[in-house]
């Protein structure tokens, strides 16, 4: 972390704004921040384990469970057959997710039963010994083959169009064509997925579970029971790493734990193993990027087409919305004078992929990168060069309108970038490098600066809202309660923060509760980046409220004005009289003053015509840039990230410790993703990346060597936002699409720079190797 950016925030005061720890930071580190395999289990807990399948796609002819169930300690187990009411956990209207498969398989690794037992050690080894016997199908493992059996849809496709795209790419002075291909990611949280599902009095089931959408596992629950959402209640306090994984693929854990516990009347707790997880839940897609670009002799685009086709896996689950969103950020800064973009959301024999950071928008502006380096080699010119001449313009330009119609009036990424760029020498740096490359026989820099534009909002509307429950207690303590779930990225923290400051009360007074359906209710998924804006909002509106009462108890209490009451440092000023807070409270409460209140916000001024493709889908946009250096070495293929500086926009910040922190975190997770992390299916459909063993995170020692990173401290949302603050979950995930293109200056400088060279992602050491023979063989 930037230590004199910690520093300078510092300075400022008031809860709001303070570099405050994450709340469980110390617990963190200590051990005792409770996870759910923490929590003290009911007497009696049995748990489950999957029963997967080994064919990718085939019918089930028979399943002979009889082993199975013979292993003693062995309580039940459950087929597709024993779900009481529905075996269904799809996402979408659309029917196509069974909780456990019933006669089809269409995945490696599907779940077709669940054992459940005394110990988690025998449900896992009694749920190998299954004889199943199947007829197999065709399988279309990834997109190629899906495009080959006919291109099966798992859901509709989206197109974004303005102008004459293809008009103008026949008149076009020059043209390219070419594709890319985008790997996808396993989210590989430090915390598995896990439920526990503990039975009450007559249909009530309680449901404590690692998700980031507690009410839709509410909901899930509900109907594969048959029983109303309000029989259900589901909680959780935190979770080990959510990343978007946790938004949907929990349903089907909490949704066997609350079946069996039906069933048996006893707590049952799923925890699967690693591997198991890795096999059975949804990853990031991978996508396979068509692209054909037009543009001028100086470099300014005039039309871009693109495809972007995803691997979704089996069904629909988010794909929708997440190839939607690949096409929402094709354009990241540019402005594209005609453009006509398509998804493909493919269907294929694979796990069904899912949300995961950035939610299908790093793929689509990993695309729209590629197009610009193509016209950069093209014309024998800097990247950034041709970044800044296609940069969206002011309002005022003409060239503000995104591909879905909506007018950027907040831009202010040639502002980040010339910031960048003068306070990391880029110039002069790469000025050195390709002299440093003119020498060097095996060891070959690259530099690259990439921008980055993020729209903020869910893209279906609806979702931009949220809930708070406050209680001030008759001590002034206060009871904080919202719909945001916390995943490690400081939710609950910078929530806190913002009762505290509207109280005008110290954070530690403020307790935070674990998120439950049972004091809000129907929550969005804590998505999208917006958990604090939007569950911060909530939570002022909620304070306004009691905050009213107060200010008009004490009105008349003290015989003054409503101006002369203000909160002051845990205290109430009426007057010249200074309150302490507690007292205040107390004395409210002996006037029957309610002291407790439900806020309620939602986005203002958005919307979205699918159909159309046009609307105001963002509220705002946040903004970032990062230079990343890296060396080669051409005869292996290995690299290292010698340096890197960012610089991000996250309006004014609620806290930015936490901020520098979701930065940090981002850059590196993006780096594996674009980097390392390679997931592997052979022929057969089998995931053979599904272990730290044969799938690669990032490690401490492969975070750049040098590592800036600053805050634009001058930033301020022009809409009323929280505080002024932005959203920083997911934006700062694409910023090391700049380590790519410093990776593929590096491959280019082998043949002088003339080519841009074909380098998918993840750009391992074998993919960086390849790209240099095939440059060298000409
Ligand atoms: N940071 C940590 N430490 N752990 C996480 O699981 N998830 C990311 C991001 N940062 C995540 C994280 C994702 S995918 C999103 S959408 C946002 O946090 C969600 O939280 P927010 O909306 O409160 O920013
Ligand atoms: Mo984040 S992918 O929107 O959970």
């Amino acid at each position: 972390m930037d230590k004199s950016t910690l520093e300078s925030h510092a300075t400022i005061t008031g809860p709001m704004h303070a570099p405050l720890r994450h709340d469980s930071a110390h617990k963190h580190v200590a051990g005792t921040a409770d996870y759910i395999d923490d929590m003290p289990e009911p007497a009696g807990t049995l748990h489950g384990a999957l029963g997967l399948t080994d064919r990718a796609h085939a019918e089930i002819l028979e399943m002979d469970l009889a082993a199975v169930a013979a292993v003693p300690g062995v309580v039940c187990v459950l087929t597709a057959r024993d779900m009481p009411h529905s075996n269904d956990i799809s996402p979408t209207h659309l029917h196509d997710e069974p909780v456990l498969a019933d006669g089809r398989v269409e995945f490696h690794g599907q779940p077709a039963f669940a054992v459940i037992a005394e110990t988690r050690d025998v449900a896992r080894r009694a749920a190998r010994l299954a004889r199943m016997t199947y007829r197999d199908f065709l399988p279309a493992i990834d997109i190629i083959d899906a495009v080959a059996t006919g291109g099966e849809l798992v859901t509709p496709p989206l197109t974004l169009e303005r102008g004459d795209a293809e008009g103008e790419l026949e008149r076009a002075p020059r043209r390219i064509q070419g594709h890319m291909r985008i790997g996808g990611q396993e989210h590989f949280y430090l915390e598995g997925h896990i439920a526990l599902a503990i039975p009450g009095e007559d249909d009530e089931m309680t449901v404590w579970v690692s998700t980031q959408h507690p009410s839709e596992v509410q909901r899930m629950v509900a109907q594969v029971l048959g029983v109303p959402s309000n029989a259900v209640t589901v909680n959780v306090r935190r979770m080990g790493g959510g990343f978007g994984g946790k938004e949907t693929q929990g349903n089907q854990f909490a949704a066997l734990a609350a079946v069996a516990a039906r069933k048996l009347r006893r707590a049952v707790k799923f925890r699967p193993d690693r591997d198991d997880d890795m096999t059975a839940t949804g990853k990031r897609h991978d996508f396979l990027v068509n692209y054909d670009v037009g543009f001028d002799e100086e470099g300014r685009i005039r039309a871009v087409q693109a495809n972007y086709a995803a691997r979704c896996g089996f069904s629909a689950d988010l794909s929708g919305p997440v190839t939607d969103r690949a096409l929402f950020h094709a354009d990241n800064a540019y402005f594209y004078p005609h453009v006509k973009l398509t998804s493909q959301p493919l269907k294929t024999n694979t796990v069904s992929n899912t949300a995961f950071r950035g939610f299908g928008g790093p793929q689509g502006m990993l695309g729209g990168e590629r197009i610009i380096e193509e016209i950069a080699y093209a014309l024998g010119k800097d990247p950034l060069e041709i970044r800044k001449l296609n940069f969206y313009g002011d309002a005022h330009s003409g060239r503000n309108v995104t591909p879905y119609h909506q007018k950027i009036e907040d831009n202010i990424i040639s502002r980040i970038v010339d910031e960048l760029e003068a306070s990391a020498d880029y110039q002069a740096r790469r000025a050195a490098i390709i002299e440093f490359n003119r020498s060097s026989r095996v060891i070959r820099k690259g530099i690259a600066l990439t921008p980055v534009k993020f729209g903020i909002s869910f893209t279906l509307t609806h979702l931009n809202q949220a809930g708070a429950l406050v209680h001030i207690y008759t001590d002034g303590s206060v009871h904080l309660n919202h719909g945001g779930t916390e995943m490690g990225q400081g939710v609950y923290t910078k929530v806190a923060q913002v009762l505290a400051d509207s109280f005008q009360i110290d954070i530690d007074r403020v307790k935070i509760t674990a998120t439950t359906t049972g004091k809000v209710p129907n929550t969005s998924a804590t998505a999208a980046s917006s958990g604090s804006d939007l569950n911060g909002m909530a939570a002022f509106d909620a304070a306004r409220q009691i905050k009213e009462r107060l200010v008009a108890f004490a009105a008349e209490r003290w015989q003054t004005t409503a101006e002369n009451v203000t909160f002051v440092a845990n205290h109430v000023r009426i007057g010249d009289e200074l309150v302490p807070f507690a007292q205040f409270v107390q004395e409210a409460y002996g006037a029957r003053v309610q002291l407790s209140a439900a806020g309620f916000y939602a986005t203002p001024g958005i919307h979205w015509d699918r159909a159309a493709g046009r609307g105001t889908p963002f509220y705002y946009f946040a903004y970032g840039a990062a230079v990343s250096e890296v060396s080669i070495d051409t005869l292996t293929g290995e690299y290292l990230v010698d340096r890197v500086d960012v610089l991000h926009d996250v309006g004014r910040s609620l806290n930015a410790a936490i901020d520098l922190g979701q930065i940090e975190g981002g850059f590196v997770q993006g780096m594996g993703w674009l980097t390392t992390e390679e997931l592997w299916w052979d022929e057969k459909g089998r995931l053979r990346t599904h272990a730290p063993s044969t799938y690669k995170i990032p490690l401490a020692s492969d975070r750049p060597k040098i590592f800036n990173v600053r805050l634009a401290e001058w930033s301020e949302n022009a809409e009323e936002t929280i505080g002024r603050s932005k959203a920083v979950g997911e934006p700062p995930l694409m910023l090391p699409i700049s380590v790519v293109e410093a990776l593929s200056m590096a491959v280019a400088s082998v043949a002088g720079y003339r080519e841009c060279p074909r380098l998918d992602t993840p750009a391992t050491p074998e993919r960086v190797l390849m790209a240099v023979e095939r440059l060298r063989a000409g």
